[in-house]
C-alpha cells in the first residue's frame, strides 16, 4: 500500500509539509522520527479535512484522498505502536465535533426532573404539593404517572402545522438544532393537522433493544466501535451531522410534554397527552391517571414488572400533577417543575475486586478517595472508577460516627459492591469479608496533598481532608480551570478539560483570566498554539474566537464558574436574579460580614442558607482570590442578569412583603409569583420596602407599614395588582 501520492498533498495546498514528511517512503523503511513527523501531519490534514467535511459543509478532498491518509496513517500506527498518538485519527469514530450544529434558545426553557427512590418519597411529593397549594388534608390531587423514557430529549416545534425546527435540550436554555435529524425520524411527524399555530412538542428520541442489537452488529461488521447501550446509540445517532447517518439509525420518539404555544392543548396533563395522540404523536401506553399516593405507587409497580419486556430502556416512572392550572400555580424551582417528579427504580449491582484507591484533589481542596476497580458491567454500563466518598465512609462510618456496612472497612484487594443509580457516579457499596486477602492492609487517609504536598486537614465537624495549598495546588488550580470551562459556566467552544489540562502543564494558563490573555500573550497565538500536538491554523483561530465569544457572558454564569464551595448552578442563577448586576454583587459579597445589612439581605434569598453564604464571604474576604476574581472581570463585559416574565410586570423591582394570613394561596406561592414577576420578597418591613401586603391578623408588620407610609394592599388588592385575581 502506498502513502497520499503529491497530488493528495497538493490537492489540500500542503505541498511543502508533504515534503518533510516523506509520504512516498515505504513504512518499513521509515525512521522513528520520519514516522512521529509523518503521523503529525497525517492527524493535521486529516482534521482538516474533518472540518471541512463535517463543520464547513464544504469537502477539500475526495473520499478516495481521505481514505488513502486514513490507511497510511493505520499502517505507520501498526509498525510504530508506539508512536501512536493521543489525538490519534484512526480512534475518531462517527462522533461528529459538536461546534456543527447552530444554537437553538428555547422559547421556554427545558427543564429536568427532581429524583426520588422510596415510595415514602411519593407521599411527601404529594405533601409538598398540597401544602403549596394550601389544600387542606382531606382534598386530594390527580397525578399523572408513565414511564421514564431512557434516552435524549428534543423540542419539536410546528408552526401553521408544519415542522419548523428541532432542537435539543441542550444547557436548558440553549440547545444544538438538529431539524435535518429529526425529519429523518419516522414518529416526528412533518406535518399536523389541527394543531395550534405554534406549538412545540416535547419528548424522548430513543433506540429499541432490537435496534440497537442490530446496529451493533453493524458498527462491528464496519470495524466500527459499538455503542456501549441504547441511550448512548440514540444520542450518537442524533447528533450526527450528517443527517443520512441518522437515517439510517432507527430512532424513534415519545411525547410527554410541550414548550411554546399559540393556544392551551387542555386543561389537564392526561388531555394534554391525548391530543398529541390524536396529532400523530406517539405517546406512552403506560401513562395512567391516579388519585394520590397508593395508586402512583401501584402504576410504578406495575410499570416496573413490565420494564424487563418493553423492548426500550427505561429508568423510573415520573409523575406529573393532572390540573394544567394547578401546575401553572405550582411553578419551578430553578432547574426542575414542583409539579412533577422522576421515581427512579433501585440501582444495579455488581461484584468486582477493588484495585487501588487513589486519591483526587478537587477544585476546592477535598482531598475524595476514588476506588480503581477490574472493569466490570453494571445495568449496561462499564464501571471501572467508583467513588468512595471519604476517610470515615472507607472505614466503615457515616457522618455522624455511626456505623455503616455493619462496620466493615473497604481495602485495597477486597471484593466490592459496586452500584449505579441513574446517571449517578457510581459507588462502592458493600464489601465481601469472607473473600478478603490476608494480607489486605486497612486504608490511610494521606495527611499531605498528594499534589502540592501541603498539609492536607481534617476541620472538626468536616468529614472531608482538604488541601491547604489553596492558589499553588496545581490539582486545585487545574480543577478550577475545568469547572470555568465546563458547559453551565463558560462553556467555550474548543476549550474543554483536555485542553485545559494541557494548557495548565505548558504553563500556558494558571487562572480563569489568563484564558482571556492568550490570543494576546502570544502574539498573533495562532502560530505558536497551531505548532502544538492536536492543533492547527483553523482550530488555533476557532478557539481564541470562541473565547472572544464568552468576553460577553450572563452574570450567573459568572458566579457558577468562580467555583466556590456550595454555589452550584441553582445558587448561582439565584444570587443573579437577586443581584442582578456583577457591581451589585461584587460590593455585597465584599462587604457581607455576618449580622450587618449586606449578609442579612445576602440569607434573605429563598435557597441561600448560613454555609453558602459563610463560602461567599469567605471567597471575597481573601486577597488572593479577589486580586484573581478583578483580573478575570477586567476582561468580561457581565450582562445584566435578565428577569423573565417581568416585562410589564407592575411589581418588577419592588420589595414587596408578605403578613398575617392569605387566604387564597399559601405564602410559598406568593412568594414565588412575585418573585417571578421581578419582586424582591422580604421578612420585615423598613424604609425600603415598597408594598405591604396584608391579610387577616396583620400586626406589627402592618403598623409600621402604616407609620412609613408604605402602600397596603390586602390579598385580593395584590391579585388585581398583579393581575391574577
Ligand atoms: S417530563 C419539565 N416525562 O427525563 C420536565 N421527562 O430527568 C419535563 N424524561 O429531561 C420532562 N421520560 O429528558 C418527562 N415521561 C417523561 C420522561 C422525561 C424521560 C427525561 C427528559 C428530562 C429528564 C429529566
Amino acid at each position: 500500500m502506498t502513502g497520499p501520492d503529491a497530488r493528495t498533498l497538493l490537492s489540500l495546498g500542503q505541498n511543502q509539509a508533504g515534503k518533510d514528511v516523506s509520504a512516498d517512503t515505504p513504512t518499513k523503511d521509515l525512521s522513528v522520527q520520519a514516522a512521529k513527523a509523518e503521523l503529525a501531519r497525517l492527524a493535521e490534514l486529516l482534521e482538516q479535512a474533518n472540518r471541512a467535511y463535517h463543520t464547513d459543509d464544504a469537502p477539500d478532498i475526495t473520499d478516495a484522498d481521505y481514505d488513502a491518509l486514513k490507511r497510511r496513517n493505520a499502517e505507520i500506527e501498526a509498525r510504530f505502536p508506539a508512536l501512536k498518538r493521543q489525538d490519534s485519527p484512526s480512534d475518531q469514530v462517527g462522533a461528529a465535533p459538536a461546534e456543527g450544529f447552530s444554537k437553538v434558545t428555547h422559547a421556554v426553557a427545558m427543564l429536568s426532573l427532581s429524583n426520588a427512590f422510596e415510595d415514602a418519597d411519593v407521599g411527601e411529593f404529594d405533601g409538598r404539593v398540597r401544602k403549596y397549594l394550601g389544600l387542606s388534608a382531606d382534598a386530594s390531587v390527580a397525578y399523572t404517572a408513565e414511564p421514564k423514557i431512557d434516552g435524549l430529549s428534543l423540542s419539536l416545534r410546528y408552526e401553521n402545522g408544519a415542522l419548523v425546527q428541532a432542537a435539543t435540550r441542550g444547557d436548558g436554555s440553549v440547545g444544538e438544532n438538529v431539524t435535518a435529524n429529526a425529519r429523518t425520524i419516522a414518529d416526528v411527524p412533518q406535518t399536523l393537522t389541527d394543531a395550534p399555530d405554534v406549538l412545540e412538542v416535547r419528548g424522548e428520541v430513543y433506540m429499541s433493544h432490537s435496534d440497537f442489537e442490530a446496529l451493533n452488529v453493524r458498527q462491528t461488521e464496519a470495524g466500527q466501535k459499538p455503542f456501549a447501550n441504547p441511550r448512548n446509540a440514540a444520542a450518537g445517532s442524533l447528533r450526527q451531522l450528517d443527517s443520512a447517518i441518522t437515517r439510517a439509525r432507527p430512532l424513534r420518539f415519545f411525547a410527554y410534554a410541550w414548550g411554546a404555544l399559540s393556544d392551551p392543548l387542555s386543561d389537564t396533563q392526561h388531555g394534554a397527552i391525548e391530543r398529541l395522540k390524536a396529532l400523530d404523536f406517539q405517546t406512552n401506553d403506560l401513562t395512567a391517571l391516579c388519585d394520590g399516593p397508593e395508586q402512583m405507587i401501584a402504576q410504578y409497580r406495575k410499570i416496573e414488572q413490565l420494564r424487563a419486556a418493553l423492548g426500550y430502556d427505561i429508568d423510573g416512572v415520573v409523575y406529573k400533577v393532572n390540573d394544567l392550572a394547578l401546575q401553572a400555580r405550582l411553578g419551578f424551582r430553578s432547574t426542575t417543575p414542583r409539579w412533577a417528579m422522576a421515581h427512579k427504580f433501585p440501582a444495579e449491582l455488581a461484584w468486582t475486586r477493588l484495585e487501588a484507591i487513589d486519591i483526587q484533589v478537587g477544585r476546592t481542596g477535598a482531598l475524595s478517595p476514588v476506588a480503581r476497580l477490574t472493569p466490570v458491567t453494571v445495568g449496561g454500563v462499564v464501571v471501572s472508577n467508583a467513588t468512595l466518598h471519604n476517610e470515615d465512609y472507607i472505614a466503615g462510618r457515616d457522618n455522624k460516627g455511626e456505623e455503616i456496612r455493619a462496620g466493615k472497612d473497604i481495602r485495597v484487594g477486597d471484593w466490592v459492591q459496586v452500584y449505579r443509580a441513574g446517571d449517578v457516579i457510581p459507588k462502592v457499596a458493600d464489601v465481601d469479608l469472607s473473600k478478603r486477602p490476608n494480607d489486605a492492609m486497612p486504608f490511610r487517609m494521606p495527611e499531605r496533598c498528594p499534589e502540592c504536598d501541603s498539609e492536607a486537614v481534617r476541620e472538626p465537624g468536616d468529614a472531608i481532608r482538604r488541601c491547604t495549598g489553596g492558589l499553588i495546588c496545581p490539582a486545585q488550580a487545574v480543577e478550577k480551570l475545568k469547572h470555568f470551562v465546563s458547559r453551565s459556566a463558560f462553556d467555550i467552544e474548543g476549550l474543554g478539560a483536555k485542553q485545559v489540562e494541557q494548557f495548565h502543564t505548558d504553563g500556558w494558563i494558571a487562572e480563569p483570566a489568563d484564558i482571556f490573555t492568550l490570543r494576546d500573550r502570544f502574539g498573533s497565538g495562532v502560530q505558536q498554539l497551531k505548532n502544538r500536538e492536536g492543533w492547527g491554523d483553523k482550530s488555533a483561530a476557532n478557539l481564541f474566537d470562541a473565547i472572544d465569544e464568552k468576553r460577553s457572558i450572563d452574570l450567573n454564569r459568572v458566579i457558577f464558574a468562580l467555583g466556590i464551595r456550595h454555589v452550584g448552578e441553582a445558587a448561582a442563577n439565584l444570587l443573579a436574579a437577586h443581584y442582578g448586576t456583577w457591581a451589585a454583587f461584587d460590593t455585597a459579597m465584599r462587604n457581607a460580614e455576618e449580622g450587618n445589612a449586606a449578609w442579612d439581605d445576602l440569607l434573605s434569598i429563598d435557597g441561600v442558607g448560613a454555609v453558602m453564604a459563610h463560602a461567599l464571604a469567605t471567597t471575597f474576604n481573601q486577597e488572593a482570590e479577589i486580586a484573581s476574581i478583578d483580573r478575570l472581570v477586567a476582561q468580561l463585559s457581565i450582562k445584566e442578569a435578565t428577569r423573565p416574565n417581568t416585562e410589564g410586570s407592575p411589581v418588577a423591582g419592588k420589595t414587596v412583603v408578605f403578613t398575617g394570613t392569605l387566604e387564597k394561596m399559601t405564602r410559598a406561592e406568593a412568594k414565588a409569583r412575585a418573585e417571578s414577576l421581578g419582586a424582591k420578597v422580604s421578612g420585615s418591613v423598613s424604609a425600603k420596602t415598597d408594598l405591604l401586603v396584608a391579610g387577616p391578623g396583620a400586626g406589627s408588620k402592618a403598623k409600621k407599614a402604616a407609620e412609613l407610609g408604605i402602600e397596603t394592599l390586602d390579598e385580593d388588592g395584590w391579585l388585581d395588582l398583579i393581575g391574577t385575581a
